[in-house]
């Protein structure tokens, strides 16, 4: 039905630009159910000629005391924010932040192209249509976590105990870092549900949180973490001076590190802390994400750049580094074997026409002389090839 309306919607838009057509809706509002505090979008898209003007009204409680009224941007405190965009046809996004019990109710979103829609005298033969959508908000689920974090130890069983469901469970499952543990999932009603691990390292360390299937869903986070474990992605890095080169070190435990530090390890057996450009400028960058840290360096010098590179990861449970080898190459350095190749085809060259000069001219036969011209144009072929060569090496 849905795709009926918006291929009409489209063919309509297509053909009948030029005509006047009321307004109907491509995309409607679509009921949801939230948590407190969660955030909901609701969608509404209208076509028609003109343009469509787009509204969206509240409507809360039963009838008789039903209350009506109309949103805006920034209405509620700034916890409602609405976006609409009149391109080519209407769309426009209704967003709820930080909801609360009382945002539960009917949100429907108005559209009309009637050129008397705003004026007031005339309301009864303005045509406005209408599509609505609820959403409702639950008070969130008490989940008590046990313990309410790992830290630093060998092995856990975790447990969550739901006391106010919202819905009927219809059973559980674990997931690490987000992603479902299937060996956990588990379908049956119980408010009690734990997940034991015998051995904890930092490949397993990370995130863990319980979720109760219900409508919506009631999760909670047990973090397990460790100190972390950093090794380089490559162990040596190859580049030629002048460019640029990137290391990197990752972090494979959690939590993550938010410390990165990087050295340059000196011949004394000392380092020296490399400092982060300003602004993501200059010839040291350092990028960190959740789970690596890159050093850039730029404009490389053989003598200066080249050596042993540290990176040190902290967490607040302990550090780790590990260790990059960057070599430098000189620009030259891959010419070097072909310009031997061009020196050695020029002495041959200029030997070979010594030779064929110093003989009689009466000696010469048509033979010889052909393959001295083939060479001459091979040699001069030859050297233009290696005048054009830095040009394209840049
Ligand atoms: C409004 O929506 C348009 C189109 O979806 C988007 O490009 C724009 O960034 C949005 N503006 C705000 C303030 O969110
Ligand atoms: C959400 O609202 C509650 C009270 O209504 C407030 O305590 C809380 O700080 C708000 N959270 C955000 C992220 O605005
Ligand atoms: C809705 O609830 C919040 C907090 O629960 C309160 O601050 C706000 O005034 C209420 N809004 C209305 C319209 O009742
Ligand atoms: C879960 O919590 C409830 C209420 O706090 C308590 O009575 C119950 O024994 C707990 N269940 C488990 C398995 O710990
Ligand atoms: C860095 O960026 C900030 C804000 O964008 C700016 O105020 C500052 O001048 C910049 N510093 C340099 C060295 O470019
Ligand atoms: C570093 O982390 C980012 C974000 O997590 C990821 O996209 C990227 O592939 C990682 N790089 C390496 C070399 O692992
Ligand atoms: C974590 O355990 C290691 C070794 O078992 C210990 O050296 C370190 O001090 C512990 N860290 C914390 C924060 O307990």
């Amino acid at each position: 039905m849905m795709r009926l309306l918006v291929l009409s919607g489209l063919l309509l838009l297509c053909v009948d630009q030029a005509f006047l057509r009321t307004a109907s809706f491509i995309k409607s509002p679509m009921s949801q159910m939230k948590l407190i505090e969660d955030s909901a979008e609701l969608h509404c898209e209208v076509i028609g000629n003109p343009i469509p003007e787009v509204q969206w009204w509240f409507l809360e409680g039963e009838e008789p005391d039903e209350t009506v009224s109309q949103l805006f941007d920034g209405a509620r405190d700034e916890h409602v924010h609405i976006n609409t965009t009149y391109v080519h046809h209407a769309a426009s996004t209704l967003a709820l932040f930080n909801l609360t019990l009382n945002d539960t109710g009917v949100y429907e979103c108005r559209a009309s192209n009637d050129p008397d829609r705003n004026d007031l005298r005339t309301t009864p033969k303005v045509k406005w249509i209408r599509s609505q959508a609820n959403v409702i908000v639950f008070e969130k689920a008490q989940i008590v976590p046990t313990p309410a974090e790992v830290v630093n130890q060998t092995s856990a069983t975790l447990s969550c105990n739901l006391t106010n469901p919202s819905s009927p469970i219809k059973g559980h499952y674990w997931t690490r870092n987000g992603k479902v543990i299937e060996e956990s999932k588990m379908e049956i009603p119980s408010l009690y549900t734990e997940h034991t691990i015998n051995k904890i390292d930092y490949h397993v360390s990370g995130k863990y949180t319980c979720v109760f299937m219900s409508e919506p869903e009631a999760k909670h986070d047990i973090e397990v973490m460790v100190p972390p474990h950093v090794s380089p992605y490559k162990q040596s890095e190859n580049s030629n001076e002048k460019d640029k080169a990137a290391l990197v070190c990752v972090n494979h435990g959690y939590p993550y590190i938010k410390d990165w530090e990087w050295y340059k390890l000196e011949e004394s057996n000392g380092r020296r802390l490399i400092v982060s450009g300003v602004n993501g400028t200059g010839k040291y960058v350092v990028k960190n994400t959740d789970h690596n840290s890159t050093l850039t360096i730029d404009d490389l010098d053989i003598n200066g750049d080249m050596g042993t590179y540290e990176c040190l990861g902290k967490n607040d449970l302990g550090e780790n580094s590990g260790k990059v080898n960057l070599r430098v190459r000189s620009r030259l350095a891959a010419l070097w074997p072909f310009l031997g190749i061009v020196a050695e085809v020029i002495i041959l060259v200029t030997i070979i026409f010594i030779y064929e000069k110093r003989r009689k001219p009466d000696e010469i036969n048509d033979g010889v002389q052909m393959t001295t011209d083939k060479d001459e144009k091979s040699a001069t072929s030859l050297k233009s090839t290696f005048f054009s060569a830095p040009a394209v090496s840049e």
